[in-house]
C-alpha cells in the first residue's frame, strides 16, 4: 500500500529517497514518484511513473536530480486511476487559471490515507481559484496548505490538518524553505528517523533502515518538521513536545531470494524455521509469554499509565473476541475451535471492517485479540479502538511486527517471528499466527484450571515437533505441482473442510484466488447439499482437506455426494483415512495425523497449490494485481 519517505540532509538525498521506496516496494503500489528542492533558482522538481521504482531511479539519474531535501512516495490507487497525473508528489502552483503554466510550484506533497471531506474542500479551493489536475483527494491537501501558507510551512500544515477529516500521513516541502520537510499524521503511521546531519520522515521504519536506526513514532495529531540539523514536533493541540527515540533494528525489505523463484515460494519453505523461532524460548506455558516486549513512547501499553500483566488480564476475562482481516481472520476462525474446545472460553471471531461499524453488545470481561501480520491494518486497528471505546479494555495482539501500532496499543502481545513477509499472499505469517494462537489457548486454559500437566506436556511435545512435521509436508511439493498443472486450466474451484479445517479450506481458496485469479469458494463440507452442490460438474475441481479426525466419516459422505455428480476431487488425506486414489479422485497422502495442530500442516499443500498454479498461469505471484501487502487505508 502507499509508502512515504522524506529526508533533509547536507548531502544529496535523492538516492536515499529512492532506496527508501525500494524498501517499501513489497507493500504493493501502482505508481511512484519523488520531488526535491532542486539547486538554486530552479525550485521544486519531480519525477513520477506508473512503472516500477527501478524506472523511477533511471528517470532521476537521467535527469541528474540532486538535492538536500525531498519527499518520495509509492501510491496504491484509491481516489483516481493509477496514472501519472494522479501519482504523488502532487504540486500546488497557487490559485489562478494559468498558475500551472505561469507559476513555479510552491508546495509539493505526498499522502497516505483517505480524506473524507475532500469534495467539500475541493469546492472551496476551486472558489479561491485553485485548478485541479488530478482525481486525487491528495491534491486538496496540497492546495489547502498553499492557501494557508504565510512563510512557515509548519504553521501552514498545522492549520491545514485542522480542516482534514479522515486518515492521513503526509510529508511536504516548500520552494521557499530549503532543506526543510514537514510531516503530519492522524490515522496512518508516520515515523521520524533521527540521523547525524540528516533527518527523515517515513511511513515505516523499514524505509530508513539503511540510514538510521533511531526512530520516533509520531503520535496521533502530531505535526513535525525536519532539517539536517534537527527536528521539532508539535502535538495535536499545537504544543511543542519531545517524543522518545527508539533504537529499532528494522529488517531490510530487500531480502535475498536465494534458490527460490519468488518470495511466496521462499516464505512457504521458511515455515519450519519461522515456527521454530516463534516457539523458541517457550519452555513452559505461562501467562508471561503474552506480556509482550516492553515498549515506551506512543500510546496504549507503552508509557501512559500502568498496564496490567497477562496474569492479571487472564484472571479478569471469561470470553474472547477476535478481530482481524483476510488471512489473519482465518487464523482467528481456527483458533475459535481451540479456545472453545481446550480453554472452554466462548469465542467470537469478527471481520474487523464489519465489527468496527456494528452496534454489538460489549462485555468488559472480554479479552479482545487483534491478529495481524503487519500490525498496521487500518480496519483491524479501528476495530480494536472501537472495542476499547466500548469498555473492553483488555487487549492482546498476535502480530509479526514488534514496533507496529497494534503492538504498541494493546495491553498484551505475542510477537510472531515469521521474519519479514514480502509476498503479498500471506503464508508464513499465517502458520506462525496459528502457533501463537495455540499457545494463547493453552495459557488461557491453564489460567482457568482447564489444562492438566499431562495435557500441557502432550501439547508442548507436539509443538516442538512441528518444524519437522512441516518439513515432511513440504516434501510433497512434486505431487502438488502435478495438481497445479490441472488447476492452471480451470477458472473455478471449490474448497471443502469441516470443523477445525473449515478455516483451512477458506484460507486455501483465498490463496488460490489472490495469486492465480481463479474464482475459488470454500464451504464447510456439510453445507454442500444446501446449495453449492449445484456448481459441481466435471469442470469444477473440488479440493478437500481430510484429516483423520472425528468428522472424517461425515466428510467421506460429502465426498460421495461430489463423486456421484461427476465432480473431480483433490483430497489432502491423512495417512490412515482409507481414502485411495481412483478415477476422478486424486489423493495426496499427508505424512501423519497431527491432532489439534493439524491445520498448520494441511494449509501448506494449499499454499503450494496456489503458488504453482500461479506460476503455470504466469501471474505476478509476489505482487498480484490490485492487491497491497499492508492495507493501511479503510
Ligand atoms: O497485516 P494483516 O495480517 O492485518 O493483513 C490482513 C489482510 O490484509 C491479509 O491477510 C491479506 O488478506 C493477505 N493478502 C492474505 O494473503
Amino acid at each position: 500500500m502507499c509508502g512515504i519517505v522524506g529526508a533533509a540532509s547536507h548531502r544529496d538525498i535523492v538516492p536515499v529517497l529512492v532506496q527508501g521506496l525500494q524498501r517499501l516496494e513489497y507493500r504493493g503500489y501502482d505508481s511512484c514518484g519523488v520531488a526535491v528542492q532542486a539547486a538554486a533558482a530552479s525550485g521544486l522538481t519531480r519525477a513520477r511513473t506508473t512503472s516500477r521504482v527501478a524506472d523511477l531511479l533511471a528517470q532521476v539519474q537521467h535527469e541528474q536530480l540532486q538535492s538536500g531535501a525531498g519527499i518520495a512516495h509509492t501510491r496504491w490507487a484509491t481516489h483516481g486511476a493509477p496514472v501519472v497525473d494522479n501519482a504523488h508528489p502532487q504540486f500546488s502552483h497557487g490559485p489562478g487559471a494559468d498558475a500551472q503554466k505561469t507559476q513555479p510550484p510552491r508546495i509539493a506533497l505526498v499522502h497516505n490515507g483517505i480524506i473524507e471531506n475532500y469534495e467539500e474542500l475541493r469546492a472551496r479551493l476551486q472558489g479561491y481559484g485553485y485548478r485541479f489536475v488530478s482525481q486525487t483527494d491528495t491534491e486538496v491537501i496540497v492546495h489547502l496548505i498553499d492557501s494557508l501558507y504565510q512563510g512557515d510551512l509548519l504553521a501552514a500544515v498545522q492549520a491545514a490538518v485542522r480542516e482534514l477529516r479522515g486518515a492521513y500521513a503526509i510529508a511536504a516541502i516548500c520552494r521557499d524553505e530549503p532543506r526543510r520537510v514537514v510531516g503530519a499524521r492522524a490515522g496512518s503511521p508516520l515515523i521520524l528517523g533521527v540521523g547525524e546531519g540528516e533527518n527523515f520522515l517515513a511511513s515505516d521504519a523499514m524505509a530508513v533502515a539503511g540510514v538510521t536506526d533511531q526512530i520516533i513514532y509520531l503520535e496521533e495529531g502530531d505535526v513535525a518538521a525536519i532539517t539536517p540539523e534537527g527536528h521539532v514536533i508539535a502535538d495535536g493541540a499545537g504544543q511543542r513536545v519531545m517524543r522518545k527515540v527508539h533504537t529499532v533494528h528494522a529488517h531490510s525489505g530487500a531480502a535475498e531470494l536465494g534458490p527460490y523463484r519468488h518470495y511466496m515460494q521462499k516464505e512457504i519453505f521458511e515455515q519450519p524455521r519461522a515456527i521454530a523461532e516463534t516457539l523458541e524460548g517457550v519452555h513452559a506455558i505461562v501467562p508471561e509469554l503474552f506480556d509482550g516486549p516492553v515498549q515506551e513512547g506512543a500510546g496504549g501499553r507503552d508509557g501512559a499509565g500502568v498496564r496490567p500483566c497477562a496474569r492479571q488480564v487472564f484472571d479478569a476475562i471469561d470470553k474472547v473476541l477476535i478481530l482481524a482481516c483476510g488471512t489473519s481472520y482465518f487464523s482467528g476462525c481456527a483458533a475459535k475451535y481451540w479456545l472453545e474446545d481446550i480453554a472452554r472460553l466462548p469465542t467470537q471471531v469478527e471481520i474487523a471492517s464489519e465489527y468496527r461499524y456494528r452496534d454489538s453488545v460489549p462485555d468488559s470481561r472480554t479479552l479482545v485479540v487483534a491478529i495481524s501480520q503487519s500490525g498496521e491494518t487500518a480496519d483491524t486497528l479501528a476495530a480494536l479502538r472501537h472495542a476499547r471505546a466500548q469498555g473492553m479494555t483488555h487487549t492482546l495482539t498476535i502480530c509479526n511486527v514488534a514496533t507496529s501500532a497494534m503492538a504498541r496499543e494493546c495491553e498484551l502481545a505475542y510477537i510472531t517471528r515469521a521474519g519479514v513477509e514480502i509476498g503479498v499472499a500471506s503464508t508464513k505469517a499465517f502458520t506462525t499466527q496459528l502457533a501463537g494462537l495455540f499457545l494463547l489457548t493453552l495459557a488461557l486454559a491453564q489460567a482457568k484450571g482447564r489444562l492438566t500437566c499431562a495435557q500441557e506436556a502432550h501439547h508442548m511435545n507436539s509443538m516442538r515437533h512441528l518444524p519437522l512435521a512441516l518439513q515432511s509436508v513440504l516434501a510433497l511439493e512434486p505431487q502438488v505441482i502435478g495438481w497445479a498443472e490441472d488447476f492452471a486450466r480451470k477458472e473455478h474451484a471449490l474448497f471443502l473442510g469441516r470443523g477445525l479445517h473449515y478455516p483451512i479450506a477458506l484460507e486455501g481458496a483465498l490463496k488460490l484466488k489472490e495469486v492465480t485469479y481463479i474464482h475459488a469458494e470454500a464451504y464447510a463440507a456439510g453445507e454442500l447439499k444446501h446449495g453449492p452442490l449445484a456448481l459441481v460438474t466435471s469442470e469444477m475441481p473440488v479440493v478437500t482437506v481430510a484429516p483423520n479426525d472425528a468428522l472424517l466419516e461425515k466428510l467421506k459422505s460429502n465426498l460421495q455426494e461430489v463423486r456421484a455428480r461427476g465432480g473431480v476431487l483433490y483430497v489432502l488425506a491423512d495417512a490412515d483415512t482409507c481414502i485411495e486414489s481412483a478415477e476422478g479422485l486424486h489423493v495426496i497422502r499427508m505424512p501423519e495425523h497431527y491432532g489439534l495442530l493439524s491445520p498448520l500442516l494441511h494449509v501448506v499443500p494449499l499454499q503450494l497449490l496456489a503458488y504453482h498454479t500461479a506460476c503455470a498461469r504466469g501471474t505476478d505471484v509476489d505482487k498480484p494485481r490490485n492487491l497491497a501487502k499492508s492495507v493501511t487505508v479503510e
